[in-house]
């Protein structure tokens, strides 16, 4: 008998979105209901034909944009010889290429190693195994505001209740969260080491404690910066107390903050660092990054994963640090992060919502809040506004423990041209939906 094909519905946002709905479940959020058709560099078009500018770049995994004509060429180059053997069986040169170029990148002294997963959770979940086999310690610090993953370690990381972690516990014992320092928050860098102390005391003794995880900017928690005091302060305790520390760079690394891993703007030299987003350029690729005594800790077969260091993902990622070298995008970085501040900071002057504009190089974020009041977050204005821009043409990104901080992720690489009509949809979109305020 024939099998019925399904109905082909056209090919509409909202037709697609009924299907979505229908055959998806709502768990996994959508923060636009926009289907894409193609894409290049900090552009996108949708099924109807409508073109919009992307300043959400997939959630910071597209530094270098959609489809760098070198990263697709590389990876097309690599689809004709082979996509898959899994390295831990047959294993491939440009994998270890790679490590070698990022450990070349370490923010410290070596010796360090480098090795491959598909997504962010994962590293984050084998830097924490590392952390553990090399202490033989249990205990995990990590910060409130934090994001970390999915999966139920990270997730037990994650310092972010709603949406995340509702009705998924009970979670990962010896978890514990300390205060991420924020000025604008009133949480001072002392406020901060002395919630660690308090851990310390209340919680779990320093000396059974394997890592201490932090970000040096935060992603989804707000953009917050964390000082470099701080950081150094962290350093010092974990070198005091034999604790890992763990840079955090899935969202804040791979070039986005003017240097390849942001924590090298405090000087610090963390022991591990996590990578994802936009290490392969859009492909799906993490690594671990550490010293080489904590890397080789955990014994032959303890570490992989059948994706693992994908070998498509693995060229990508070295295209990608080749555009980096070639189009000077550090330096870019810089450039276009201060573009972004300074449109922001112009807003901020004609509206007093905004509390705050922050960031680090091209991480730059603006947080709103409801007549300029520092204890009434603005999430409602926030998603006014990504609606409005979105209707006229720009796709933005919330975050934020009160989704109310709208984050710039634009691709590095998109021109001037660009990124001043994306600003301007954004003023003009925050003009219309917040009034004279
Ligand atoms: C700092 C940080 N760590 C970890 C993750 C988790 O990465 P993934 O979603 O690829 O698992 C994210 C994702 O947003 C992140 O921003």
């Amino acid at each position: 008998m024939k099998r019925e094909e399904p109905q082909a519905a056209a090919k509409t946002n909202q037709a697609l979105m009924a299907r979505r709905r229908a055959a998806m479940p709502r768990g996994s959020g959508q923060v636009h209901e926009v289907f894409v058709e193609r894409a290049l560099d900090a552009e996108v078009w949708d099924v109807e034909g409508r073109r919009y500018i992307d300043f959400a770049g997939g959630i910071a995994v597209l530094n270098t944009g959609h489809r760098h004509p070198k990263v697709v060429q590389a990876v097309r180059d690599q689809l004709d010889r082979f996509s898959h053997t899994c390295f831990q069986v047959l294993a491939y040169e440009p994998l270890v290429e790679l490590a070698e170029a990022l450990n070349a990148r370490a923010p410290g002294p070596g010796p360090w190693k480098t090795f491959f997963m598909t997504t962010g959770a994962e590293a984050v979940e084998n830097a924490i195994k590392l952390a553990r086999s090399h202490t033989r310690r249990s205990g995990v610090i990590a910060f409130s505001g934090g994001f970390h993953g999915r999966t139920m370690f990270t997730l037990s990381l994650t310092g972010k209740v709603s949406p995340y972690k509702v009705g998924f516990g009970p979670f990962m014992p010896e978890v514990f969260h300390a205060l991420f320092p924020s000025r604008l928050h009133g949480i001072s860098v002392q406020d901060s080491l002395d919630s660690i102390e308090h851990i310390f005391k209340s919680e779990i003794e320093a000396e059974r404690v394997a890592a201490i995880i932090v970000e040096p900017v935060q992603g989804e928690g707000g953009f917050h910066v964390a000082p470099t005091e701080f950081l150094q302060a962290l350093r010092a305790l974990c070198d005091r107390h034999g604790i890992v520390l763990i840079a955090d760079e899935i969202q804040s690394g791979s070039g986005r903050t003017g240097k390849w891993f942001a924590i090298e703007h405090s000087g610090v030299a963390p022991d591990l660092v996590t990578m994802a987003k936009s290490l392969a350029g859009g492909f799906p690729l993490s690594g671990v990054l550490g010293r080489a005594e904590i890397m080789d800790s955990a014994g032959p077969g303890g570490l992989g994963g059948t994706y693992a260091g994908n070998p498509l993902a693995a060229v990508a990622a070295l295209a990608v640090l080749r555009v980096f070298e070639e189009e000077k995008l550090l330096a870019r970085a810089q450039v276009v992060g201060a573009r972004l501040r300074g449109a922001l900071e112009a807003i901020a002057r004609r509206h007093k919502s905004v509390g705050e504009v922050r960031g680090l190089g091209a991480m730059v974020a603006m947080e709103l809040f409801r007549d300029g009041r520092m204890d009434a977050p603005d999430g409602d204005l926030s998603k006014r506004l990504v609606s409005e821009a979105a209707r006229r043409g720009l796709i933005l990104l919330p975050c934020g423990q009160h989704n109310n901080v709208i984050r710039l992720l634009v691709p590095i690489t998109a021109s001037d041209a660009i990124l001043d009509e994306g600003l301007g949809i954004l003023a003009a979109s925050y003009d219309a939906v917040a009034g004279g305020a």
